[in-house]
């Protein structure tokens, strides 16, 4: 069984509950794209870890984790997570912990690239993480990418960064920026490569091999759909492909292997960095965006910057929903909702007082668009912690039922709160077979 996990709306949708959820039932679990910009938080008995670049089931010491070949991999913020998480108690391998040899590395010039070419934007910027992550994937799709193969020779890596440096120092000194020296990147990064040596792996022949075995593996998507490069609000978006047809791509799996794909949809939306929200909420409701921001901890777990909230939008779920297949759907954070009198689900968009049914390609055409909401009445009672449907106030499971409907797929989880067992599996759904 191969699932793969995929954020339904601009990320943060409370994806690392989930996978750590799920990978109690897995073998495998692998990332296939982006790199340390992700931040997942999971808590398992009040302690909290942060996961940036290693998927989620690291912290189940039984599972075996794979970073895919489709991310982009900066080596000392990879041994920095490695050295925190065994500091916190567990154990990380290269037993339990594959890199793929053709992952793309991001190099310290990336960092500055991101930099300058945010800088360069000015008004127009990205909001990126400020990781190297858009320089890295333009040197991979340029064809000048250091691969983790690549830098496994010395020779090899000391050339592409003196021949890669060249162009990067062109852009960072005309930035006013200092130049980069290749001995110094070369001194940085080389041990740090040698480190990483015994965990480097053929992934996509162990994924085969594992599938084979009988093996249940989990694709970890990080980001999420409205931040796909090709899907996405471009070019508000990341550089890699989170949706579905990437977790092929970037893990190295046949696309009729994979069996299942699960979408993590939030009650609410957020935004991190710049770019069209349809459903923000902007100044007149300021007082329930403060609200949501405070209640469900929206602030970034990589940037801290505090997350842009939104109400519930179900065009573009509905999008996501059509771009990644959903078999089923896991709803984040209901709880969050709880002290709400009202609660408005965005049901379709008005451009230029036109109804639009489908969800724009084009950015500036996001910004003129008017959400046409719906509202329900908040069930104003508390629901943390609940662990059956039939225990949520009727108000919380109608909102529930509304959601699916304008989506059209199963909501086959709940979580009513950051711990494992504050979550809801609904009986009899696609969801509670993958939990079996
Ligand atoms: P980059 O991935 O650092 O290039 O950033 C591009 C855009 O994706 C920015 O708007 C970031 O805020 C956003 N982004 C990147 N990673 C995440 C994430 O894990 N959660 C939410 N937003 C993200």
């Amino acid at each position: 069984m191969i699932i793969v996990i995929i954020g339904a709306q601009w990320g943060d949708e409370g994806k690392g509950k989930v996978v750590d959820l799920l990978a109690d039932r897995f073998d495998i679990v692998s990332r296939y794209q982006g790199g340390h910009n992700a931040g997942h938080s999971v808590y398992v008995q009040e302690k909290a870890f942060v996961l940036r670049l290693l998927p989620s089931g690291i912290i189940h010491p039984d599972k075996t984790c794979v970073l895919g070949n489709g991310m982009v991999i900066d080596p000392k913020a990879f041994f920095e997570e490695v050295d925190q998480i065994k500091e916190q108690g567990i154990e990380v391998t290269p037993e339990r912990l594959k890199v793929s040899s053709r992952a793309h590395l991001i190099m310290p010039y990336h960092r500055a690239l991101d930099h300058t070419s945010e800088e360069r934007l000015g008004n127009e910027k990205i909001g990126t993480t400020l990781r190297g992550i858009g320089p890295a994937y333009e040197d991979k799709a340029g064809r000048r990418g250091i691969r983790v193969s690549d830098a496994l020779s010395s020779e090899v890596l000391r050339m592409r960064i003196e021949r890669n440096l060249e162009e990067a120092n062109r852009i960072i000194v005309l930035f006013g920026q200092p130049p980069l020296y290749a001995d110094q990147i070369y001194d940085e990064i080389a041990p740090l490569v040698e480190r990483l040596r015994p965990f480097v792996t053929e992934t996509s022949h162990f994924l085969a091999e594992a599938r084979k075995s009988n093996k249940k593996i989990l694709l970890e998507g990080a980001q999420a759909t409205l931040l796909d490069v090709d899907h996405g609000t471009y070019p508000y978006v990341t550089s890699s492909n989170p949706t579905a047809g990437g977790a092929s791509v970037g893990a190295g799996i046949p696309p009729h292997h994979i069996t299942g794909v699960l979408g993590i949809v939030r009650t609410y939306a957020t935004r991190v960095g710049e770019g069209p929200f349809p459903t923000e909420m902007l100044e007149d409701e300021e007082t329930t965006a403060n609200l949501i921001r405070e209640r469900g901890n929206e602030y970034g777990s990589v940037t801290k910057r505090p997350r842009r909230c939104g109400w519930f939008d179900a065009v573009a779920t509905r999008y996501a929903a059509e771009l990644n297949g959903f078999d089923s759907i896991a709803l984040t954070k209901l709880d969050v909702l709880d002290t709400l009198d009202e609660i408005k689900v965005c049901v379709g968009y008005e451009v230029d007082g036109r109804r639009i049914h489908t969800f724009p390609a084009v950015s500036h055409d996001l910004r003129k668009i008017k959400p046409v909401y719906e509202s329900l009445e908040g069930w104003k009672a508390d629901t943390i912690g609940t662990t059956e449907f039939k225990d949520l106030p009727e108000l919380a499971q109608r909102y529930v039922r509304f959601l699916s409907d304008q989506i059209g797929v199963e909501i086959g989880l709940i979580s009513t709160g950051p711990e494992r067992d504050q979550t809801i599996i609904l009986k009899d759904s696609v969801m509670e077979g993958w939990f079996k």
